[in-house]
């Protein structure tokens, strides 16, 4: 089983819409997946709810929603005891609660949503030194997962400001590193979300693949498939794709 956790201190930076994005592409691939709604806004759980009532959602699919971190464990725990699952999802709170160590000590992968503007890039940044300072304060810090920034709300054409900020992700130094140490910076994922129509329809109605099957089922064959759709579930299978690559080999 592998384990991401979204996690940004900022609300509203897309946490909840990369859970949503990856369970889509989960379903489309075949991966049996859950997920943990650590959020007390209960946003992706009442998603599943919505997405369930619609028909739009994966039936073997499970959800667990829970503001108790040792809760969160038991279940990740008895979730890969029963090997059952092949990707488990912990979308949390945008905020930064003690129990965010205990979320990210239960990741392989830890992605962290980011809207392309320099005051989102120092909340980014604020959320991958509260991690990064978590080494120090574990026993194992050799455990702790992968740690990526996932740009979000990307505009289809980028200005030559949003290419700049990109830039400046990379070079964005981790406190706690003198420049005589090794350096380490922000890492960013090597696929994006861009601002798309078809994830606010995602969030209204259900798992894309399952919104597409049904708009097809409905629609003369001129009207099928429509783009906005497909290049937004392969966008998904894109992220999902990224991550997995990731998290192929042990935890470093
Ligand atoms: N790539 C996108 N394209 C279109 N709409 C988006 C995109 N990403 C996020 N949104 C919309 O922005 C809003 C905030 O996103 P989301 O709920 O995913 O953020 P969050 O980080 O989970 O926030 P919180 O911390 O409050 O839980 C939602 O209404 C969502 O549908
Ligand atoms: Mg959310």
């Amino acid at each position: 089983m592998h384990t991401i956790t979204l996690m940004n201190q900022k609300g509203g930076a897309g946490k909840s819409t990369a859970a949503r994005t990856l369970l889509s592409a989960g379903d489309a691939t075949g991966l049996r997946c859950a997920f943990i709604d650590a959020d007390q806004t209960g946003n992706l759980a009442d998603w599943a709810m919505r997405s369930a009532e619609a028909g739009l959602w994966a039936p073997a699919f499970e959800a667990y929603q829970t503001h108790d971190a040792q809760e969160a464990e038991e279940i990740a725990g008895e979730l890969a005891a029963e090997g059952a699952i092949d990707l488990l999802l912990i979308d949390t709170a945008g905020d930064a609660s003690r129990d965010h160590d205990a979320y990210a000590t239960l990741a392989d992968l830890i992605l962290c949503p980011m809207l392309l503007s320099q005051s989102d890039l120092e909340t980014a940044r604020g959320t991958a030194n509260y991690l990064f300072r978590m080494r120090s304060r574990t026993v194992s810090p050799h455990l702790l997962p992968e740690f990526r920034v996932v740009l979000n709300r990307l505009p289809s054409r980028p200005s030559a400001g949003d290419a700049r900020l990109v830039r400046t992700v990379h070079s964005s130094p981790l406190v706690g590193v003198s420049h005589s140490e090794p350096e380490e910076h922000l890492k960013l994922l090597s696929a994006s979300l861009q601002e798309r129509e078809a994830y606010k329809m995602m969030d209204r109605e259900g798992l894309l693949g399952r919104i597409l099957t049904r708009h097809n089922d409905q629609s003369e064959a001129f009207a099928k498939n429509p783009k906005h759709i497909l290049n937004a579930v392969a966008e998904a299978e894109e992220l999902l794709s990224a991550c997995l690559e990731l998290m192929k080999g042990p935890r470093p």
